[in-house]
């Protein structure tokens, strides 16, 4: 059984996200999306709580029946482990992003290298698209449906709407 981690901060999880984890459940037996508790990345406080985030990630991932959505807040190598999991799944985008995911990777390969850490290149249409920007447009009421699942453009807009 090959059992592989997508982890991310998800706020809110995106089109974006749920296209790497369609293509790992193609190739992985189970896939685990690991939502991370994140409290307060760079400074920046979450417009999600974790729970909200992990109920939205579970609404997103229905129709995709070898992943489940778990969070933690540990580091991602033992968190993998302590899973039954030796893969890590991330999503590749703009070439941006791949000084940022060497760095974490070869951090997590010296804490422990037995966990493998493969890319997947998101597809143009995606390669641009983050959570920050889908809640900028969302809560400046631009368009946003095409790139998000309908539970999570609920969410947005019910959030948006009592700001
Ligand atoms: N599609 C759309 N957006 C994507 C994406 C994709 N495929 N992949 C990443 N993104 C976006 C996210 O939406 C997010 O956007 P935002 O900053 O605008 O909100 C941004 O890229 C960063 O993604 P995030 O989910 O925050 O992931 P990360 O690459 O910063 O890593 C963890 C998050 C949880 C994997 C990482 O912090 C971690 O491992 N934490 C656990 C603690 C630990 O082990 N630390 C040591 C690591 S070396």
């Amino acid at each position: 059984m090959k059992r592989a981690l997508v982890p991310g901060t998800f706020d809110p999880i995106t089109e974006g996200h749920l296209d790497i984890i369609r293509r790992a459940s193609q190739i992985f037996d189970e896939v685990i999306v690991a939502v991370a508790a994140s409290p307060n990345k760079g400074g920046r406080s979450r417009l999600f709580s974790l729970e909200e985030r992990v109920v939205l990630a579970e609404q997103s991932i229905e129709d995709i029946p070898n992943a489940r959505v778990e969070s933690f807040d540990e580091l991602l190598v033992t968190f993998a482990r302590r899973m039954g999991a030796n893969v890590v799944v991330k999503g590749l985008r703009a070439i941006t992003d791949f000084e940022y995911e060497f760095q974490m990777t070869a951090m997590n390969y010296d804490i422990d290298s037995s966990i493998e850490t493969v890319f997947i290149m998101s597809p143009p249409k995606y390669m641009y698209l983050s959570s920050s920007i889908v809640r900028e447009v969302a809560s400046l009421g631009g368009p946003f449906r095409e790139f998000v699942s309908e539970p999570v453009y609920r969410a947005l807009r019910r959030k948006f709407a009592s700001s």
